[in-house]
């Protein structure tokens, strides 16, 4: 895949952008790409590492967008965008629930690498550095570019040229809320695409991982604004879509190099990890996919209660979330009120999906969302 892939990029790059292609890949490091183009624009990350104890009112204040998105954004330029996104959405789902569960990543890991600007989406750069998809942080299957696709081609049939790539994900994204049984809430609009699409972005320190500690959780989030409640309540993402054996499996045979089940795992938990993940260690392996909870297209609370009642988690950071004490309150709180999680993701994900967006003049309208224009 990845070979044919790169055979045929200097064939799309010629066609798609013939003054491009005639100019070598730079292959530059980072560093240096970015004191090129200092980000576009943009209004830089604050530097400051934060420590895991960070004070919630110093995340909580924290304004990534002040007021540049706007509802309505496309009212008179394309009145039909939204409809076009929930149509078009919906018949994908109808085909593949998964969609949902794989809409909400890929938003997530756009926002937190550079702020919400599509980059995640483009399949190369002009300059030939590596992008920010098929960095391994990801994971080996971020999924939803193609759903992306679909509905920008529909959009773009009636708006050409009008509605930004990172605006159709966020309404996409939406649409998914409101599939897994949200309250139908409406997006702001107004986010431009990003010229620049860079793999080491995503590295550096951007992305969680299944095996980092809280302390490097509450870093992370609180350094994208979001205090230690509005963290929790994100995480609660993990109550739709799947799990892959990869990121959890360990867990229930060699945890941590022990040779031993992780500590924290009940039996009944660690038997159900082996027997959804079978054939660990042999050939006939297959990293088979797994429901995060036994409600893969609902954003309900039951990811919270199989916390509190069972001990239930796929990925140790999420065993973490009731583990240490910071956290589990909020768990608890998610646990006890089952409306309290549906009201409080999509105000969450109002917050994430304005994250160090680009606005105005910035960036650009992609006309093919995996590619510059
Ligand atoms: C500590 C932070 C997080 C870690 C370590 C983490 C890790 C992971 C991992 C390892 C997977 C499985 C990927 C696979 O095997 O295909 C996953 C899936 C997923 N994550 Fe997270 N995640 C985090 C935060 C979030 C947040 C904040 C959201 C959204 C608001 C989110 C939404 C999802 C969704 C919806 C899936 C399922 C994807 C699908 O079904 O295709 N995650 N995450
Ligand atoms: C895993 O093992 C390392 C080295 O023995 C240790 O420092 C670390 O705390 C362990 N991690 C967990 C989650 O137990």
């Amino acid at each position: 895949m990845a070979r044919i892939f790169l055979i045929s990029l200097p064939l799309v790059l010629l066609l798609l952008a013939p003054s491009e292609a005639a100019e070598e890949p730079s292959h530059k490091p980072s560093s240096e790409f970015k004191t090129l183009f200092p980000l576009l624009g943009r209004h830089e990350d604050s530097n400051t590492v934060l420590s895991g104890n960070v004070p919630e009112d110093q995340n909580t204040l924290k304004e990534r967008t002040p007021g540049k998105l706007k509802k309505d954004f496309y009212r008179k330029t394309c009145p039909n965008v939204e409809k076009i996104v929930t149509k078009t959405f919906s018949k994908i789902v109808k085909e593949n629930p998964g969609a949902i569960g794989h809409m909400l990543r890929l938003q997530f890991h756009d926002c937190f690498v550079n702020g919400c600007d599509a980059s995640i989406l483009l399949d190369f750069t002009p300059t030939g550095d590596t992008v920010e998809k098929s960095s391994m942080f990801n994971g080996l299957l971020l999924k939803g570019a193609d759903i992306i696709d679909d509905v920008k081609t529909k959009v773009e049939e009636e708006c050409p040229e009008t509605v930004s790539c990172a605006d159709i994900m966020v309404f996409t994204t939406y649409e998914a809320m409101s599939l897994a049984g949200l309250p139908g809430q409406k997006p702001l609009g107004g986010r431009r695409d990003s010229l620049i699409s860079l793999a080491t972005i995503a590295e550096e320190n951007n992305l969680p991982r299944p095996d980092w500690s809280m302390d490097q959780i509450m870093e992370l989030f609180g350094r994208k604004g979001f205090n230690v409640e509005e963290t929790v309540v994100l995480l609660g993402g993990h109550s739709v879509g799947v799990c892959h054996c990869d990121a959890f499996m360990e867990r229930a045979n060699n945890f941590n190099g022990t040779g031993k089940p992780d500590p924290i795992l009940p039996a009944n938990v660690i038997e159900e990890i082996k027997k959804s993940c079978p054939n660990a260690g042999t050939n006939l392996y297959r990293n088979p996919p797994v429901n995060f909870d036994a409600t893969p297209t609902v954003l309900d609370n039951l990811f919270f209660k199989d916390l509190v009642e069972k001990r239930r988690a796929l990925i140790l950071t999420d065993s973490y979330l009731y583990e240490d004490a910071r956290t589990r309150p909020i768990v608890e709180q998610m646990a006890a009120d089952h409306t309290l999680f549906p009201n409080r993701f999509p105000e969450v994900m109002a917050k994430l999906t304005a994250l160090d967006v680009l606005t105005g003049t910035e960036g650009d309208v992609r006309k093919i969302c995996r590619s510059l224009n």
